[in-house]
């Protein structure tokens, strides 16, 4: 659709994110646009065609049309059909990252952002990430609701206190985009800015290691430390042994099937909810004896501790 559109959105640089969006968005414009000439010109003509002549041109009496009626009820229904299918499977694509994708911790906070890498590097306001590879991107915000959005990628998602969310691209080309927070935050709102700096995958891997990692281990370390000091290895084995609780290995990506609600899939909200409301969900065979971790482990403390967890497979 290209050079018509340009003035509306930037230029798209994740196409797998944003193909399907800017096709759509083209379509609802020109069938806009079509119906907005079809029904301007119909009027104009009518009034003319119909103008009152004489005093005693009188207006005929008309109950409906059912042809007519008929026909302008199915074929816009027909285009909300077409919109909402078309809009529901882009949706589903930003909903499922692909396999393969490079994953970065992102902590939003009043007013700015915080980057954090498997190795443990930290960046504030700044996201660095490989051209021509899936990114997924794990947020969460240590205050009030954000929102992170990156219009050359067709991207928006709500980050959330208390609660992970997860929103991805890919950049094709080395170059930058801006970021934005598009959830009102109060003062600073305007200024909690970021970059998107994509680089080369070699150039990336050479700036990922020049990184300060701050000393005190990758994430998946400072896991494997916290579940150790605060007492967690004596009721959930690594190794896929039985004690109290279920084992933490292969417990990531899995199916968990519950005494009192249901089954999900383990990701990172779910991890979350068992370490600060163990008993919402206790899982087929176990009894629930843990207490909650509330107070006790910070925001950070437990993505460190779902990062290590991550790493124990099956
Ligand atoms: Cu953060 Cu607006």
């Amino acid at each position: 659709m290209g050079s018509l559109f340009d003035f509306m959105l930037p230029e798209l640089k994740s196409p797998m994110t944003g193909a399907s969006t800017d096709a759509l968005m083209a379509f609802i414009h020109i069938v806009s646009f079509i119906i907005l000439a079809g029904v301007t010109i119909a009027m104009i003509y009518f009034a003319i065609k119909y103008k009152r002549r004489s005093d005693d041109d009188k207006t005929p009496l008309i109950t409906h049309n059912n042809k007519l009626e008929v026909t302008w009820s199915v074929i816009p229904l027909l285009l909300v059909f077409i919109v909402f299918g078309w809009g529901y499977k882009g949706w589903l694509n930003l909903q499922t990252p692909p396999d393969n994708a490079y994953e970065i911790q992102v902590s939003a906070y009043k007013w700015g952002w915080t980057f954090s890498y498997e190795n443990g590097a930290q960046v504030g306001n700044e996201v660095h990430v490989p051209a021509g590879r899936p990114v997924k991107l794990v947020m969460q915000s240590q205050d009030v609701l954000h929102s992170f959005f990156v219009p050359d990628y067709r991207i928006k998602q709500d980050v959330l206190p208390n609660r992970y969310t997860s929103v991805w691209f890919q950049a094709e080309e080395p170059g930058e985009s801006q970021v934005f927070c598009t959830e009102y935050c109060g003062t600073s709102h305007s200024d909690m800015l970021a970059k998107v700096i994509v680089h080369t995958p070699e150039e990336f891997d050479t700036w990922l290691s020049q990184q300060n990692t701050g000393g005190g281990g990758t994430p998946a370390e400072r896991g494997e430390n916290l579940i150790s000091v605060q007492g967690c290895v004596t009721c959930h084995s690594q190794d896929g042994s039985e004690l109290i609780g279920p084992s933490f290995q292969g417990l990531w990506g899995s199916e968990r099937n519950f005494e009192n609600a249901g089954s999900v899939t383990a990701d990172e909200n779910y991890i979350r909810e068992s370490i600060l409301e163990p008993s919402a969900k206790i899982v087929e065979g176990y009894q629930n004896q843990m207490v909650s971790y509330e107070g006790r482990l910070s925001d950070d403390d437990i993505s460190d501790i779902i990062e290590y967890i991550k790493t124990l497979e099956e």
